[in-house]
């Protein structure tokens, strides 16, 4: 996992420099491209729409911007992630297509931000973990967003927005277990993970890689089925991501988090290659949103609070 963090934080750095699969800068996207940008095209959906309250993101979508949908936003996401995504027992910020499962967390909110500044209505479209990427590949979502961290493969297949938040991969083990650092797991232990994250990617790679081996690996559909699959002792760990780390152990138990060496990794938005002004759109409105304070706001609510 050492050797991981040095490569991922490596390219990680390479990475923060652009969004959208742009070359240029983040820093250079956000003070010089976009003011320009958003005026121009403020004027041209004013005179196109006539929308005399739309804010400039919003003239931008109005201009240029096309979704799955009409009117609307759709995010792929695994709403099993708490606090960044789960299923709400009130209205929550957001609900699927049939408006009958309502939704909130760290990335809901977000979204909902971000939709209403581009004049679009919020849909959670909740899937897999594994299969938030394809969906917007295939158009069939707009953006993927599930605490999804930026990954030089995933690069690959679609283009990413800047980063809102960090992720720590942590290690989930019983409060009595003989594993004391991830060090330990290399003695033949059992590691559950949930299928398809880079918690299943680092543990399922090579020895000589950082990892674990694929054999000493076993994928759940979510985090909540991996935690009960360590309580009922058919894995020794579970790799995950802090944030839901905590909130796992916090209602479960007789479960710990290793104090070990982290991966630190950055969470962002994928957005099809192939619609790059939803990109643009969707980082510039996340980009007022994190300058106005509006996503550090939302992550104290989830987060901080009381902390
Ligand atoms: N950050 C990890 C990854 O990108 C795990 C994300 C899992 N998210 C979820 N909503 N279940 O691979």
């Amino acid at each position: 996992m050492k050797k991981y963090a040095a490569i991922l934080l490596a390219g990680m750095m390479a990475l923060s420099l652009a969004a959208c699969g742009g070359s240029g800068s983040a820093a250079s996207t956000k003070e010089e491209a976009a003011p320009a940008e958003a005026e121009a095209v403020t004027e041209e959906a004013e005179a196109e729409a006539g929308a005399a309250t739309t804010t400039e993101a919003a003239a931008e979508t109005a201009a240029e911007i096309t979704t799955v949908s009409e009117g609307e936003l759709h995010m792929a996401t695994n709403a099993a992630f708490p606090p960044y995504e789960m299923t709400s027992d009130g209205e929550g910020f957001a609900t699927d297509a049939a408006g009958s499962v309502h939704f909130e967390g760290i990335d809901v909110e977000v979204a909902a931000k971000i939709a209403e500044k581009l004049g679009l209505k919020l849909v959670i479209d909740d899937m897999e973990f594994s299969s938030v990427i394809t969906s917007v590949q295939s158009g069939k979502a707009d953006m993927a967003m599930a605490g999804l961290t930026v990954t030089e493969e995933r690069k690959q297949n679609v283009d990413f927005t800047d980063s809102y938040a960090t992720g720590v991969q942590v290690v989930i083990v019983p409060e009595d277990s003989d594993i004391a650092t991830v060090d330990d797991l290399a003695n033949d232990k059992m590691i559950g993970v949930q299928d398809g994250t880079t918690g299943y990617i680092y543990c399922s790679d090579t020895v000589e890689n950082g990892g674990y081996g694929e054999d000493h690996v076993t994928s759940y559909t979510n985090g909540a089925m991996a935690i009960e699959a360590l309580k009922a002792g058919k894995v020794d760990a579970v790799v995950i991501d802090n944030e839901p780390a905590k909130q796992f152990v916090a209602v479960n138990e007789g479960l710990k988090i290793l104090d070990t060496e982290y991966i630190v990794e950055n969470y962002a938005i994928g957005i099809s290659k192939d619609n790059p002004a939803l990109c643009e759109a969707v980082n510039n409105a996340l980009n007022e949103l994190i300058a106005d304070g509006t996503v550090q706001q939302i992550v104290d609510k989830y987060i901080n609070a009381g902390e």
